[in-house]
């Protein structure tokens, strides 16, 4: 076994004992190598002892200078190991000069300053400065940055960094050079530098005080032409934050650069945002619907990241939940605003469910704001992203829009310009509105998904229902022990028209109808609504009101009767999943048997709702994942799960053939691509259609299929269709999946779109194809949208292949964690979390999993990052061990 890696605990956290006021910089950038000049104006912190040590972060640096108040530094009066460089003595205030030699070329995991297709890039967000030059490479360390690159001038025209541009020249030899400035005092993790010959789409937008920025988002050139919509997305968000929290852009200039290597989305350095061309670049041809919208979504979320994370930052990285939750909160309200609300919540909520409930089932259990971590690119998690939005969302539903806005109000007057945690986010929520919060606290602290019990009684004479609930947080991998928390529930009462009845509590006054928020503290907390003549169908958690799993114990009729009526559209939705959930998971234990026509009659009846949103039906009509349906299992039967599912997909297909080609017909949409939230509904439903028409297994199924994917004139009808190609093994079918790798293999982003449906393929030899794919000369493991697309996407979304039951699909995963573990740490590590699961699955897959960990464990030198996830997949857990 390897040795187990060396944790930083947020319990240990200590005032920087050095500051950095200003950091001058700069950067002479060339094909084999980068000098990184930097000076530094250093003074130690009030009341820190004089012999306090300077420690500078800094790896895979050469040190070529070094100079303290303009003389240079003798050998002896500085250590330097792998991860700093130590100077014992050093006066009150002072000036340091570094200069480094470092070499992006060579950087394959994407931290720091490398290089991507033609251009330099830098990520620094969370431990990358470090890898640019020795600093104090912490977020509370906060300084005025003045930036100058040079570089040639044929071969990187543009060079940019954060703030505004202040003097450039010609710099000899074919080179030329440019200085920004940051006006903005900022932590490390926010610089950012790009270089190179781009193409500039510029816009401009006027703030309510009347200032104009400069908004530019650069592209390689070939990508010309692709960023309208990102353009638009930007100045969209622009305006929300000022219509929605008054917050105003304080740059004049905004800047957003696309690469094609990036570890993850996008990242919002200081008035140059660097991202994944994935969430930019869109053209009807190139781009699904999916794709507009994640782009408007992630436009969204690094803009509004200049208030909540930039202006406000973190004390350290344990806080991550505070910029990350709270953005990924206020991209919510944003994409709800622009689209469908309700949509826009049921995906949110499929995708926490999806990812954050089987983490917080898993031996990475983490609360939102971790305890410890050895390496904390690990912790950019659903947990501290989803989960700690849902948390923000709680404040949202216990405070409503104006205490929240009161609140977030409180939060920058206090606190502009600073490094916080989250308890001063809570407590500017908290005074805000002169409210305890402090229950509420807990879930920072406490990880694991709560169970809320609810049981009810009715009394016919008094016209009471009295409501039990109860909560319970099962242990977790790192807790043992859970307290009560404070939990919004959402409540509604239908009387038998499927009307919303007043819920009016004991010794209440008349109360309108409608939905009311009840708050449960107590482990077991009883609730009496009074002015009832009969016994209502409660509808439970409303608009999904907190991150925890319901349980009440419906009849199918109130399932079927809540999905046909309930007045909140999410649970709806919630009620059909519950239905259909049952049924799949009865034909698990038993084996698949004819689909019940009470469900079929349900779906026939929200099919041919002439009222209904096209986009909300298809909501409904789309059965569970299979990974939602494993959560909900003792064990994880994934072939059960998998063929129960397929045959529901089919019996579908074939029992509302017709309701379902009359969909198809009546939702075809005509004329220019628009990216609406109705035209999107439309494809949506249609496409829907043609997946349960071609699941029926007919032959008209292919031949739509086919007609289908060849009249399709955008990336959404197209990927609908070749998705199901994908799955045929008619030579018809795998005529057009070549056809469709030749038409676009210039294209990187529409390539991944082919990896991943083969990668998702349901055909009985797509592991083999997958395997067979990793040669294709298009795969390439340095790219992290390459590999996500093939390895990612078998791995993680095609649950039946890869849990196949001998085995090889855990022997690829950590064949490929090794090989990706030399070149890219984060992605390795990322991909190895799906073996931490293994106590979920049968005995022979368990041990199988375990297996392959242990073969990785084995490895001689393992990365920070994969050592962390291993060796927590691998640590005892009590009874729950088996194998
Ligand atoms: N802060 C980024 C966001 O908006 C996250 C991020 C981007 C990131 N790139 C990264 C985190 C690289 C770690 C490593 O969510
Ligand atoms: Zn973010």
């Amino acid at each position: 076994m390897s040795q187990a890696p060396t944790l930083v605990h947020l319990s240990d956290y200590t005032a920087p004992p050095y500051l950095v006021d200003e950091v001058e910089l700069e950067f002479d950038l060339h094909d084999d190598h980068a000098l990184v000049h930097s000076r530094l104006s250093v003074r130690r912190g009030a009341g820190v002892a004089p012999e306090a040590p300077l420690v500078l972060d800094g790896e895979e640096l050469v040190l070529e200078a070094l100079r303290l108040d303009g003389a240079a530094m003798p050998e002896g009066r500085y250590r330097l190991d792998e991860a700093a460089l130590t100077i014992e003595e050093v006066p009150d205030r002072f000036t340091l000069e570094v200069i480094t030699r470092i070499r992006p070329q060579d950087n394959t995991r994407l931290e720091g300053l490398y290089r991507s297709g033609g251009m330099f890039c830098t990520q620094c967000e969370a431990e990358g400065f470090r890898r640019i030059t020795y600093f104090p490479d912490r977020p509370d360390v906060m300084a005025r940055y003045t930036v100058t690159i040079a570089a040639d001038r044929d071969g990187y025209p543009i060079l940019l960094s954060n703030g505004n541009p202040v003097a450039s020249g010609d710099a000899g030899a074919g080179r030329h050079w440019v200085r920004w400035r940051d006006p903005f005092p900022k932590p490390s993790y926010l610089f950012a530098l790009v270089a190179g010959d781009l193409h500039c789409h510029e816009d401009c937008h006027t703030t309510p005080s009347g200032r104009d920025i400069r908004l530019a988002i650069y592209t390689e050139h070939t990508n010309a032409g692709r960023t309208e919509h990102a353009m638009r997305s930007l100045k969209a968000a622009m305006r929300w934050d000022e219509d929605t929290y008054g917050l105003e852009c304080d740059l004049d200039n905004y800047l957003v650069v696309a690469v094609d290597d990036f570890n993850m989305g996008a990242m919002e350095n200081k008035g140059l945002n660097i991202f994944n061309t994935q969430y930019i670049l869109a053209r009807p041809e190139i781009a699904t619907d999916a794709d507009y919208a994640n782009i408007e979504a992630v436009i969204g979320h690094e803009y509004f990241h200049n208030w909540t994370g930039n202006r406000v930052t973190l004390r350290d990285w344990f806080q991550l939940s505070l910029k990350e939750g709270l953005t990924v909160f206020r991209e919510q309200q944003f994409s709800a605003d622009r689209g469908s609300p309700a949509v826009r919540r049921i995906q949110e909520v499929r995708t926490l469910r999806a990812a954050q409930f089987p983490e917080d089932a898993s031996p990475m259990a983490h609360p939102v704001r971790p305890q410890s971590y050895a390496e904390i690119n690990n912790f950019y998690t659903a947990t501290v992203y989803m989960k700690g939005a849902e948390v923000i969302g709680m404040y949202h539903t216990l405070l409503g829009q104006d205490g929240f806005r009161r609140g977030l109000d409180r939060y920058f007057q206090r606190h502009d310009g600073q490094a916080v945690t989250c308890e001063d986010f809570l407590a500017a929520m908290a005074d805000a509105n002169d409210v305890d919060l402090g229950q509420f606290a807990r879930w920072y602290h406490q990880s694991g998904t709560p169970v809320v019990t609810v049981t009810d009684e009715f009394d016919p004479q008094t016209g009471h229902l009295t409501l039990m609930l109860s909560q319970h947080t099962p242990p977790t991998a790192d807790q043992p022990e859970k307290q009560p928390l404070h939990i919004p529930v959402a409540l509604g009462l239908l009387d038998t028209d499927g009307h919303d009845l007043p819920v009016r509590l004991s010794g209440e006054d008349e109360r309108a109808a409608g939905t009311r928020v009840l708050e449960l503290r107590e482990a077991e907390q009883r609730f009496v609504v009074e002015g009832l003549s009969q016994r209502p169908v409660p509808s439970l958690l409303r608009g999904f009101s907190a991150p925890v799993r319901l349980e009440y114990d419906y009849s199918d009729e109130s399932l079927a009767f809540l999905f046909a009526n309930d007045s909140d559209d999410f649970n709806r939705w919630e009620a059909g999943q519950r239905l259909a959930s049952r049924i799949l998971l009865r034909w698990v234990d038993r084996g698949p048997e004819d689909a019940p026509e009470y469900f079929l009659e349900a779906f026939r009846r929200t099919l041919t709702d002439p009222a209904a949103d096209p986009a909300l039906v298809a909501e409904a009509l789309t059965l569970p994942a299979e990974g939602y349906l494993a959560e909900q299992m003792e064990v994880i039967d994934v072939a059960g799960i998998h063929h129960s599912r397929e045959h529901l997909r089919a019996e579908i297909g074939r029992r509302l053939g017709t309701e379902l080609r009359k969909a198809y017909d009546d939702n075809r949409v005509t004329g220019t691509y628009r990216p609406d939230p109705v035209d999107m509904g439309r494809r949506r439903l249609r496409n829907l259609a043609l997946d349960y028409l071609f699941a029926a297994g007919d032959s008209d199924g292919l031949e739509r299929c086919l007609t289908h994917y060849r009249e399709a004139d955008n990336m959404t009808d197209t990927m609908a269709a070749l998705t199901l190609l994908a799955d045929s093994p008619m030579p018809e079918a795998e005529a057009e999946l070549e056809a469709f790798a030749e038409r676009w293999q210039a294209d990187p982003l529409v390539l991944d779109k082919w990896f991943r449906v083969q990668a998702l393929s349901r055909r009985e030899d797509a592991f083999e194809r997958v395997r067979a794919l990793t040669d294709h000369p298009a795969f390439d493991a340095g790219n992290p949208n390459r590999v996500r697309a093939l390895i990612g996407a078998f791995c993680q979304g095609n649950t039946y292949h890869f849990h196949r039951s001998d085995g090889s699909g855990y022997t690829f995963l950590a064949d490929w964690v090794l090989a990706l573990d030399g070149i890219n740490p984060q992605i390795a590590a990322r991909l190895a979390k799906t073996l931490s699961r293994w106590r979920r699955y049968d005995e022979g897959r368990g041990t199988a999993m375990r297996t392959a960990l242990e073969r990785i464990d084995q490895a001689p030198a393992l990365s920070k990052d994969v050592r962390e996830v291993i060796a927590r997949s691998l640590e005892p857990q009590g009874d729950k061990q088996h194998g």
